[in-house]
């Protein structure tokens, strides 16, 4: 069988310490988990590689498990940035949902997969955002590849920041559209660019808030860029949603609204605001100056992250909505994501609106981590966010520290090359406001004495 390059390929990739593995969780997402194993999908052992050594079949275990620990971790390493994942409220919403509408949609959207809980929940976002229409993608990436491939196409131009995440990037290239990426938040290159493109749409595509490294796009100057050349911007704000801006709508919301920023100048803000009142009924007053508002942004943000669920969303004019059901293909030729998953969403949606609390504990961590954090030999990237990356720069030193944390009870995930440039390969801790503060001393502590 023709497989021999593909082996070869794999163990290079293993060979330069560049090997994806996955963990085997055995409990709920949450600050502490259990992991029951590391898949071992190949090894750098040359040419006779062995097949990965199976592990006795049980229920509910994956096939090619093969260092079963079962041990129990403090996890520095999902995007449930509010503790959402395992809430009991979500849990009982997907339960009703369940006991509505059953497990599957059954089809997709436009054949008879859009339920009601669907349509509720594009309605209550589309008030969260403050933008007239929302479309409901099954993923993130789904929504970018479609709204991208939907909106633009040859003869277009999109404009793409160098540090965009993946999906974006394989969104502009199934578009057809002429490509043209600018430096990280260069905007001085941007605008060169923009001012070369004479014809078609243009589309500047950006993450809010930069998945590997914490930082966020400079969103005013983008939408001025795009008011002088006629462009759109499509916004990617899968790790802004729900933490940042007004009850959490989001890095549109943040940047309308400055005195509140995640982290003021590294120091701990002792106040946690108190729980809002008001929710649902608050919406219908939401103040379009509350948030950076242009029919030009197309925002999207993900439901898998802080929100703590599944799926995705596009917000926009209603023109373009519109749009994205008559082309976008991620949208019409896949099934909808089960309804019960939208039931939990509004569940998510009403913590968001009415718990600022969870925020206010993100702030504090925040704080608390890059306070604790400034003497290590490694840099600790700026970053307002819940993303936290220390960056240390080799493969091979950046998964030693890893595996060092990891020995110590700690799980924060080594990020490599290509998901991040040569040389900047760096942990991604990442806060939940379900961490306490002897969480994060915990792990603080555990990288000085690494760093000794
Ligand atoms: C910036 C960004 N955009 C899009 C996505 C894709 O979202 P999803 O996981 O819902 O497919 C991710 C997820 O990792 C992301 O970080």
């Amino acid at each position: 069988m023709p497989f021999t390059e593909l082996q070869r390929q794999l163990d290079e990739r293993a060979a330069q310490g560049l090997q994806r593995r996955r963990h085997v969780l055995e409990s709920a997402q949450g600050v502490r988990i259990t992991v029951g194993g590391t898949t071992r999908c190949c090894e750098a052992s040359g040419a006779g590689v062995p097949p990965p050594r199976l592990l006795p079949q049980t229920a509910g275990s994956a096939s090619n498990v093969s260092e079963a620990d079962g041990k129990s971790y403090l996890s520095f390493c999902s995007n449930d940035y509010l503790g959402l994942t395992n809430h009991p409220q979500l849990i009982a919403a997907l339960q009703a949902g369940a006991q509505q509408y059953g497990v599957g949609a059954g089809a997709s959207h436009l054949v008879s997969g859009h339920f009601a809980a669907h349509h509720q929940l594009e309605n209550e976002l589309a008030a969260f955002v403050n933008k007239p229409a929302v479309l409901l993608f099954s993923a993130g990436y789904l929504a970018n590849l479609g709204a991208v491939q939907a909106l633009v196409g040859r003869g277009d131009a999109v404009f793409a920041d160098k540090l965009n995440h993946a999906s974006l990037n394989d969104a502009m290239l199934l578009s057809r559209a002429e490509i043209k990426r600018y430096r990280h938040n260069d905007m001085a290159q941007l605008a060169q660019l923009l001012e070369q493109t004479k014809s078609g749409r243009k589309l500047i595509i950006t993450d809010a808030v930069f998945s590997m490294d914490g930082d966020m796009a400079p969103l005013p100057e983008l939408l001025a860029l795009c008011e002088q050349h006629d462009a759109w911007l499509l916004v990617d704000d899968a790790h802004g949603f729900g933490v940042l801006g007004e009850d959490g709508r989001g890095s549109l919301s943040h940047f309308k609204s400055p005195p509140a920023p995640l982290l003021q100048g590294g120091e701990a803000d002792d106040d946690i605001p108190p729980l809002k009142k008001g929710g649902r009924g608050d919406l219908a007053h939401c103040e379009k100056d509350n948030t950076l508002h242009s029919p030009r942004i197309i925002y999207m943000a993900t439901l898998g992250k802080a929100a703590g669920v599944s799926g995705a969303f596009v917000a926009a004019e209603q023109v373009v909505i519109d749009t994205l059901v008559q082309h976008a293909r991620s949208y019409i030729y896949t099934t909808a994501s089960p309804p019960a998953l939208a039931a939990a969403l509004l569940a998510s949606l009403n913590i968001l609106r009415e718990d600022d609390r969870r925020r206010g504990q993100l702030r504090k961590l925040i704080a608390q981590l890059r306070a604790g954090l400034m003497e290590l030999p490694w840099q600790l990237m700026p970053s307002q966010t819940p993303i936290q990356p220390l960056l240390v720069g080799g493969n091979e030193e950046t998964m030693a520290l890893s595996e060092g944390l990891r020995a110590r009870g700690i799980w924060v995930p080594a990020i490599r090359p290509p998901t991040v440039p040569q040389g900047k390969a760096r942990l991604r801790i990442s806060l939940s406001a379900a961490h306490s503060e002897q969480d994060v001393a915990q792990l603080i502590g555990a990288l000085h004495e690494l760093a000794c």
